[in-house]
């Protein structure tokens, strides 16, 4: 019973919580300190399933890894060369497995990543990414459920994405970051993690300019060296933490923030009545008991983030009225709804919108985390539902939030494990 969360509801949460480096950085960061012989030094790794997962497959590559007294985590890459093949079994854990694609076509010009697991939150397909290589230079074939990559003569080449994907911007990166000759990659995603990459990459001897923004030219070098380097904090942990103050009607300090990163989140939660503001310390958040009806839609950042889509739909469940929310980025990812209709919400969902009625109070329930952030949106559910929430398989949410019932508890929350 230990992956089963217990939410006692109905208590404003008070306080201050920090919010830990992030998820979807952290991973791509392990990933391409590979990329460079010797140790690479991060700080702010966040200790959760998603981390634990990729040391094992760094570990199976040849990689050596151990977390310091001080929290960061060091990574030895040895110079003889890394086994070019991820395992099926740990691979299939883990959507972020597939950014070794690009990073060990990057260092030793081959690679055979399985098709990755991860979320079930829609079709994740790797077309982008696999264009992106070829016109590097790679060959590419499909077999076995594995993808074949081979560069015999890299060169540097031009790109264009027809849709602004993280993973596919990462991988392509990567591998430009030691192809020789200049790479331009149009039409690239622009999230906050694209431009620690790419500042971690150039850190170690890459140079790439252009990151955040649509265009990224990369001028490849020839060696990367190792180093040490530290992980943004984690936006949509923050936005979480965010939502848990405004749903409650409590005031929480979100402190270890960049506050620019979480202008979309905060614009939305403002236009709910929502009191936002920002400190020296961080964001205060302050929640207020009639919660405005919004419209959201999904999109790329700076667009409002798919990974606060569930959280936000929990909150808008309180509204006075109705809300539209429209998913643009993952077909999937109403997979909560049904949970949340469990504990008296009203959603219907269309295709890709969800229409929101709000309800005046929401009842505890058992219900089931689908995936991580649809587990996350049950947490603030249950937090202002009355009586108390069993939340199942909770242990998609401890793949992607760092130690979450101490801190829910640090600002008030009724929660066991
Ligand atoms: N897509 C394609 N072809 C491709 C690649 C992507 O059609 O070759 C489509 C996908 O099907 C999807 C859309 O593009 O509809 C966006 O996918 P993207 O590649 O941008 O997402 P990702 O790299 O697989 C990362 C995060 C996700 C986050 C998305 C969008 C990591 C490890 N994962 O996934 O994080 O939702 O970007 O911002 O960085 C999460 O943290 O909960 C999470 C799922």
């Amino acid at each position: 019973m230990k992956d089963t969360l217990i939410i006692e509801g109905g208590y404003p949460l008070y306080g201050q919580v920090r919010v830990s480096g992030a998820k979807n950085a952290g991973l791509v960061l392990m990933v391409a300190s590979i990329m460079a012989e010797g140790e690479t030094i991060l700080d702010n790794v966040p200790r959760i399933r998603d981390v634990e997962v990729l040391i094992k497959i760094l570990e199976d590559l040849g990689v050596s890894t151990r977390w310091n007294e001080d929290g960061s985590l060091s990574l030895y890459s040895p110079s003889g060369g890394l086994r070019s093949k991820t395992s099926y079994e740990l691979a299939k854990q883990l959507r972020a497995s597939n950014l070794f694609l690009g990073a060990l076509l990057g260092r030793q010009k081959e690679a055979a990543v399985s098709l990755p697991g991860g979320c079930d939150i829609g079709s994740r397909p790797m077309d982008l990414h696999i264009k992106g290589i070829q016109a590097l230079g790679a060959e590419v074939s499909l077999e076995h459920g594995f993808i074949y990559a081979r560069a015999k003569s890299p060169r540097g080449g031009r790109v264009y994405l027809d849709f602004p994907s993280v993973g596919a911007t990462e991988n392509i990166m990567m591998m430009a970051a030691l192809t020789p000759g200049q790479s331009i990659i149009e039409n690239v995603a622009k999230e906050p993690e694209i431009v620690d990459l790419a500042n971690f990459l150039n850190s170690m001897g890459a140079r790439i300019r252009g990151a955040g923004t649509d265009i990224i030219k990369v001028e490849g070098v020839e060696s990367l060296r190792g180093g040490r380097y530290a992980i943004i904090p984690d936006r949509i942990e923050a936005g979480t933490f965010m939502i848990a103050a405004a749903i409650t009607g409590g005031e929480v300090l979100v402190e270890n923030v960049i506050p620019t990163h979480l202008h979309p989140i905060s614009a939305k939660l403002q236009e709910t009545g929502a009191l936002v503001r920002e400190t020296d310390k961080g964001i205060l958040v302050k929640g207020i008991e009639n919660i405005a009806p919004v419209d959201i839609k999904t999109l790329p950042y700076p667009g409002f983030p798919t990974d606060m889509q569930s959280q936000m739909v929990a909150l808008l469940c309180l509204a006075r009225g109705s809300s539209v929310v429209v998913e643009n980025v993952f077909e999937n990812r109403f997979q909560v709804v049904d949970e949340l209709k469990r504990m008296g919400a009203r959603i219907k969902v269309e295709g890709h919108t969800a229409v929101i009625e709000g309800v005046n109070g929401l009842l505890g329930a058992r219900v089931k985390a689908t995936d991580l952030r649809a587990g996350a949106a049950l947490i603030l559910a249950a937090l202002a539902a009355h009586g108390s929430t069993v939340i199942e398989e909770a242990v998609h949410i401890f793949r992607g939030y760092e130690n979450i019932e101490d801190k829910l508890r640090s600002i008030g929350a009724h929660v066991l494990r």
